[in-house]
């Protein structure tokens, strides 16, 4: 992003029949590629930084197509399958030119080839590399240089061959309110797929991001690491190979998922596949982890760098019962906690349907005037007289059959004529058809006629409940039906551009039925994506570490919900509750007049505590120390350092209560090991009695290479009965230190 072309080199040095090197580096990685006009181009390195004459003399050096088409080694993975105007489908790329572009952080080596047998066919397959974060991108643009039009039928983004035949994966997989699980396995030999194909909703199942550990194991702290993730908001599909006939040990392959994509081509246009971000780490997969969130916050997140506010959501405290009185009462209470802002969600809208439950209102974007007689103003005016700021839910792709603009647009939805749609959330709900110009200039309106009516709307909620189980679109003609899932993420990304040259400072958070569209595609238009809907905070740990995998923790929102988790039945109390949404952007999501006297004092102190130790935890550098994945799982830490390493906050949670637990030892990572910290305890339950670690000071070499044990958390019945509704048991502890380097 805001790259800065400095220059624009034409490297066509050829006319030697000698393949050259080309390679670039990042702070602590190279990639390195061999080209020679009029043949193959061929990948031969990613890994630690390095001089081409080491990786050749050390064996390291690979030769493998570095974007294989069918039609040359058909029998082989191939990135590439293009059907011609006159039905041919082979294809064998050459090298016509090498181009380099230097910027502000990054260079980019493009390596144009075309197709020997149909020379309108041409591929620029670029690669870049930051001269500020360990993380380089590959992608593909594809051109139609002929007249008329041709159909990619597989077109991926880049190829990745690694030197390693015993890869250990991790995946993130699960569900609405389970989302991004950690699955590890080692690759298995043959081929291993990770695919999308929700469409709308991407990131319900899968997530288009994966970390390979390279010598048989996937560590925290040693080993060799890839790590991947493709900027895509659409279907995405990962082909990992680990097959003698890929001809290197492992081969993977990233881009947008061919199945039902077939894309016509016409003649004289592009396509540009999506980019794929690699980062490799010498030192663990924490390292990987940690590359990608710096790159993030840099270069792909928007308002990366800026602090977050503190929110209290409608959702869960009253779902679609928005009413004058519950909103104002829930803007005073949070107000009185010491909230920053507060939103509300579904259920404000429609005025022939008002929106009382999922069956109903989406496309009528008017305020119901039976829910809210007076309209948004006085809860807007209310929110700033209470020092707070104001945020709305909406979710603009969608309809209900009932609505207003269904029984206006019957035609603007994606289905097809001929039988009835398989309908999504209440049995009614359908997704708008984006391809249509007409629909996109609905989309764009919804949020434009929202921010000219009420400019001070601060913040947006951007939901998403459907998944595209109708994909048919009523405006592209037959012929090109399958160019629908790529054409609607286009159109999608032509809409957010228009919002975001309009409104580059809302604040939009997007959502889908929780975390079902994290993906870096969206990170340009969205500060910030809802993590899940799981309001039981011990689900939570093990989501929200599953997502920090790949995602800062500033765009993630972590909101308290009540004691009682209607989605487990499990009773949590408030202490830890605050602590594991502490880990993210915090938030609360509940009606705050429901806590009794000392649960809300103590929201109102963890709430006060959350802004002293904010920017450490939303733009420090993430340390993962015990794993809710590994191990005993009854225990999980972690911790953020900020970058002059003189501040740190430490997180530990034991989940589940064993009678004589053993001594866990944590040792700290990423702190100057030269400098002495100051430890102190961060809202503790009872404000009189901190944890005993509270006020010590110990050397940063000790709190590494030794570790601490945190009395509280290990040894007996905890004395103090936890806070508010939930009196008994010990499961759920937790403590959260702030560490300050004594000068
Ligand atoms: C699904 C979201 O995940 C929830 O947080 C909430 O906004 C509902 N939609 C509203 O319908």
């Amino acid at each position: 992003m805001n790259r800065l072309l400095t220059t624009i080199l034409l490297l066509a040095t050829f006319g030697t029949a000698v393949a050259k090197d080309y390679t670039l580096s990042t702070p602590n990685t190279t990639i390195i590629l061999s080209a020679e006009q009029g043949k193959q181009l061929y990948f031969r390195y990613y890994g630690a930084k390095a001089e081409a004459a080491d990786v050749r003399a050390a064996g390291r050096m690979m030769k493998y197509d570095a974007y294989p088409a069918f039609g040359t080694r058909c029998d082989a993975p191939y990135a590439s399958l293009v059907k011609q105007h006159d039905g041919d489908n082979a294809t064998k790329f050459v090298v016509e030119k090498v181009e380099k572009v230097d910027g502000n952080h990054l260079s980019t080596l493009s390596f144009w080839l075309s197709d020997v047998a149909h020379p309108n066919l041409v591929v620029k397959v670029n690669y870049s590399a930051y001269n500020d974060c360990d993380v380089v991108k590959i992608n593909t643009e594809y051109f139609n240089n002929g007249k008329k039009p041709i159909v990619l039928q597989k077109y991926m983004s880049a190829v990745l061959p690694i030197q390693s035949d015993n890869c250990v994966l991790m995946q993130l997989e699960g569900n609405t309110k389970n989302e991004n699980n950690e699955v590890v396995m080692p690759l298995p030999v043959g081929q291993y797929n990770i695919s999308t194909t929700t469409a709308s909703r991407i990131a319900q199942y899968f997530n288009a991001s994966f970390m390979l550990g390279l010598d048989g194991r996937l560590e925290e702290q040693s080993g060799p690491v890839i790590a991947g993730t493709l900027i895509w908001m659409g279907n995405s599909h990962f082909e990992f190979y680990n097959t003698p006939v890929a001809r290197v040990q492992t081969l993977f392959m990233g881009g947008i998922n061919p199945a039902a994509s077939d894309y016509t081509l016409a003649g004289g246009k592009s396509l540009t596949a999506p980019e794929m971000v690699f980062t490799y780490s010498s030192n663990g997969k924490g390292d990987a982890t940690r590359s990608l969130h710096r790159w993030a916050r840099k270069h792909q997140l928007l308002d990366g760098t800026k602090q977050r506010e503190i929110l209290l959501n409608s959702w869960e405290g009253v779902h679609f019962d928005i009413s004058e009185t519950s909103m104002v009462d829930m803007t005073r209470d949070f107000a009185a906690l010491g909230g920053e802002m507060f939103v509300v969600d579904d259920g404000w809208f429609g005025d022939k349907y008002p929106r009382n439950n999922g069956t109903t209102s989406l496309g009528d974007w008017m305020i119901a005037p039976s829910k809210l007689p007076n309209g948004i103003r006085p809860l807007i005016d209310l929110a700033h007289s209470n020092g707070m700021k104001f945020g709305i839910w909406i979710e603009p792709e969608m309809v209900n059959n009932p609505s207003e603009l269904y029984e206006k647009h019957p035609d603007w939805v994606l289905r097809h004529p001929d039988f009835e749609p398989t309908y999504g959330r209440g049995k009614t709900q359908l997704i708008l058809d984006l391809t249509n110009p007409k629909v996109q200039d609905h989309v764009f309106k919804v949020v434009d006629d929202l921010l000219t009516a009420y400019p001070d709307i601060y913040y947006i909620k951007w939901d998403n409940n459907m998944s595209m189980h109708n994909a048919h679109s009523q405006y592209l003609p037959n012929e090109l039906q399958s160019n629908l899932y790529v054409d609607y993420t286009l159109a999608l990304e032509k809409v957010l551009k228009r919002i975001r040259a309009k409104y580059p400072n809302v604040v939009i958070q997007l959502c889908a039925s929780g975390g079902g569209r994290l993906n870096y595609g969206f990170m340009p238009y969205f500060q910030e994506m809802w993590t899940s809907d799981q309001t039981d905070a011990y689900h939570r740990v093990l989501i929200q570490w599953g997502a920090m995998n790949f995602y800062p923790s500033n765009m993630l929102a972590a909101h308290v919900g009540s004691a009682y988790s209607k989605y487990t039945q499990r009773l949590i109390p408030i202490k830890y509750r605050f602590d594991v949404a502490s880990m993210c952007r915090l938030g609360m999501e509940m009606v705050p007049a429901k806590l009794n006297e000392a649960e809300k004092e103590y929201a109102k102190r963890a709430i006060a505590e959350y802004k002293v130790i904010r920017p450490v935890i939303q733009q420090g550098e993430l340390y993962r120390l015990v794993s809710p994945y590994e191990g005993k799982r009854d225990f999980t830490s972690l911790m953020y350092v900020n970058e002059a390493k003189d501040k740190a906050v430490f997180f530990a949670f034991r989940h589940f209560f064993k009678h004589d637990m053993s001594n866990i030892i944590i040792r700290l990572q990423g702190l100057n090991p030269d400098a002495k910290y100051r430890i102190r305890e961060v809202a503790p339950e009872v404000a009189s009695k901190p944890a005993t670690i509270n006020g010590k000071v110990i050397s940063g070499r000790y709190l590494m290479e030794e570790g601490v044990v945190i009395p509280e958390l290990v040894k007996g019945y905890t004395k103090n009965a936890p806070l508010g509704e939930v009196r008994a048991g010990n499961d759920c502890r937790s403590i959260i230190l702030e560490l300050t380097e004594i000068k």
